[in-house]
């Protein structure tokens, strides 16, 4: 367990040190019940979710409170966020360590967590940040309208260096504008997260799932280095207006795909 609150705290501390974590911006959790299998929770005062995640009933989670700061997480993940464990029916939540009220997207949070254990996913790790270039590109139609330029955005950030199709083989989806928090939000992340382990919230941030937190991490990373690639790239456009960033090829980025045995879906 503390191996697993060091990578939170390393992973707080980078998302701060990157700019993509102002004030309480951005919230993470991290299923640990292989940790605290039959802990006594602190008071047994059951706190209800609004819904149910049978899924997740009886499990338990480390999550960033609300309002609680990434850069302070970095140095005390347990003063700025708890492990909380889920009721049996998976309606409510009681704290397991001191209570510190759970993050405002704690629907997407468990949504997205209820459907990693549905699918016998091995994933863990929740993340969502406020990363620079990406929710620059996502005020950019050209790169939300799905249905005229399908993965669009995927595509420009593959184009860039070969790492980013290597590191981030299901690319990026895109959902829609929703209001911070909402259920809403939550149920058009959990659509896409079935195909994407990084999805892009239009004009928010991203939200992203992995094996671990450093995974998860790791994935927005390498789609933030592209989008900060191609912006830079574009600063020379603006100087010399006939000469757009070019991109890999698409044979370029099939070889890739090819010679690195690249999955097209999520690893069990
Ligand atoms: P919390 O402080 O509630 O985690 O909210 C931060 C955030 O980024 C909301 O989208
Ligand atoms: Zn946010």
């Amino acid at each position: 367990m503390k191996s697993v609150l060091d990578s939170i705290a390393e992973v707080a501390g980078y998302i701060w040190q990157k700019g993509w974590g102002e004030r309480n911006g951005g919230n993470l959790t991290v299923n640990v019940t292989e940790y605290f299998v039959d802990k006594p929770t602190m008071t047994g005062e059951r706190h209800p979710l609004g819904a149910s995640f049978p899924y997740i009933a009886n499990q338990y989670f480390y999550v960033k409170g609300t309002q609680k700061r990434m850069r302070d997480m970095a140095r005390d993940p347990l003063s700025n966020g708890s492990i909380i464990k889920l009721s049996p029916e998976g309606d409510s939540f009681s704290y397991v360590t001191q209570p510190v009220a759970p993050t405002s997207e704690l629907p997407s949070h468990l949504m997205v967590q209820n459907y990693l254990q549905q699918t016998g996913s091995r994933y863990k790790a929740t993340l969502h940040t406020h990363p620079i270039e990406l929710v620059a590109l996502s005020h950019h139609r050209a790169f939300l309208e799905d249905a005229q330029r399908p993965n669009h955005l995927t595509k420009t950030l593959w184009s860039m260096i070969p790492e980013t199709l290597a590191f981030a083989p299901l690319g990026i989806g895109i959902v829609p504008y929703q209001v911070p928090g909402s259920v809403e939000l939550a149920k058009a992340t959990l659509e896409k997260i079935k195909d994407y382990d990084v999805v892009l919230w239009e004009k928010h941030g991203v939200f992203a799932v992995g094996q671990d937190i450093m995974d998860a991490f790791d994935q927005v990373d390498v789609l933030n280095k592209a989008a900060r690639i191609y912006l830079d790239a574009l600063t020379y456009t603006a100087a010399h207006p006939d000469s757009e960033p070019e991109g890999m090829t698409d044979k370029a980025m099939l070889d890739v795909q090819r010679i690195f045995k690249l999955p097209t879906q999520r690893p069990c």
